[in-house]
């Protein structure tokens, strides 16, 4: 049969700043899964929060983009948001950035990443494993760097010398900065990989749409990847992406993927969504409270049954002492770059500058400059 993963996510109000969910909000939203989910809507779902984000993960069978599905996600937000507004907390609704969407939420705030799949557990996959990577604090191509590793790169994924990976990964890139729609062009690693890293290299325009097998024209992977700032036409929040992730067999294994993740590598996002800072690999359920406000990336396991439920618990890939050593490599990235303020690279610069008032701030002074000698 034919399965669906879908991981819609939002940001709908937070506790004491931009910071986390509260419990209420969370619960409510593990109540209409629950309801979902006997309604016969979805297979299976889960509930998460990494910063102020708060993930569906869910499972069925109705393909990508589909409208009840994604309706169900609005409402279920909808829900949390009158929570977070009863209750008084901050930026209550502040990614649903429509009044309704008439079907598909893609470009109406919340940030989707779905695979539709056979799914028999027969080869070539035998067994159906995937990761889910949810970021707070940071811009849509935060993963451009960490997926091109983990698929097209040996030094990180040495299984794409292996039979069933050696012809490579197709990676579907699109252009988050084309007016017009979702813009997109197919690229194959091993070949064009410098002609994708020539694209990847900027993570505020380019992103990473989808990761396909070659050998077995399998979709391995795909990101949120679009900018809420060309959404709403001003900055309401940072794009925050998920992105699903299949592994093992004949995609790369877990360590092949989320090693990369040691480099904390800088991305913007953090502060007002314009600054330059490493991206910290976090268990699920973290808060924004750390450093200044370090852009979070957290990372789900899951396997799945036959009849399409989730295994009977999950993995939480970045809860494990072997991250602390990159967790305190990401805050001394972070102490050297603040150190420096407001300063050149510690900052996006002004073209990609998400929050308009610092923008303000420069074209006031703009229309005081005079040429010299002119007065
Ligand atoms: P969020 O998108 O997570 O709300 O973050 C926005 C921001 O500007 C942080 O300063
Ligand atoms: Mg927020
Ligand atoms: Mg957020």
């Amino acid at each position: 049969m034919k399965i669906t993963l879908s991981v819609i996510k939002a940001d709908v109000g937070s506790i004491g700043g931009h910071t986390k969910p509260s419990e209420r909000m969370l619960q409510a939203a593990r109540d209409e899964i629950a309801g979902a989910t006997d309604a016969g809507l979805l297979i299976d779902g889960f509930v998460s929060h990494t910063g102020d984000d708060i993930a569906l993960v869910m499972s069925h069978t109705r393909g990508e983009g589909e409208t009840e599905i994604h309706q169900f996600a609005w409402n279920t937000f909808l829900k949390a948001t009158d929570i977070a507004r009863a209750y008084g907390l901050y930026g209550a609704g502040q990614d649903l950035l429509v009044d309704a969407p008439s079907g598909n939420v893609r470009g109406a705030g919340p940030a989707v990443a779905e695979i539709e799949f056979e799914h028999s557990l027969e080869k070539p996959r035998p067994a159906e494993s995937f990761m889910v990577l949810a970021a707070d604090k940071c811009g849509p191509g935060a993963y451009n760097l960490p997926l091109f590793l983990g698929f097209a790169d040996p030094m990180y994924c040495a299984g794409l010398m292996l039979p069933q990976m050696i012809k490579g990964f197709r990676f579907r890139v699109i252009d988050m900065d084309n007016p017009k729609g979702d813009s997109t062009v197919e690229l194959d690693a091993p070949e064009e990989a410098y002609h994708i890293a020539a694209l990847l290299r900027d993570n505020e325009r380019f992103g990473i749409d989808a990761i396909f097998s070659r050998t077995h024209e399998a979709k391995a992977a795909a990101v949120s990847a679009q900018r809420l700032h060309s959404i709403a036409g001003t900055y309401t929040g940072k794009d925050d992406p998920v992105a699903i992730v299949r592994n093992q067999g004949i995609f790369p294994a877990p360590e092949e993927l989320i090693s990369p993740f040691a480099k904390a590598h800088y991305v913007g996002g953090d502060a007002r969504g314009s600054h330059n800072m490493p991206l910290m690999p976090v268990p699920i359920n973290t808060p924004v409270t750390g450093l200044y406000c370090l852009p979070l990336v957290s990372c789900l396991g899951f396997s799945l049954a036959k009849d399409g439920h989730f295994s009977e618990s999950h993995v939480d890939f970045f809860d494990n002492p072997a991250w602390d050593e990159v967790r305190l490599q990401a805050q001394r990235k972070a102490i050297e770059m603040r150190s420096q303020g407001w300063s050149g690279p510690a900052m996006l610069p002004y073209s990609e500058l998400e929050y308009g008032g610092f923008r303000d701030t420069v074209g006031g002074l703009l229309a005081r400059f005079e040429l010299k000698g002119s007065g």
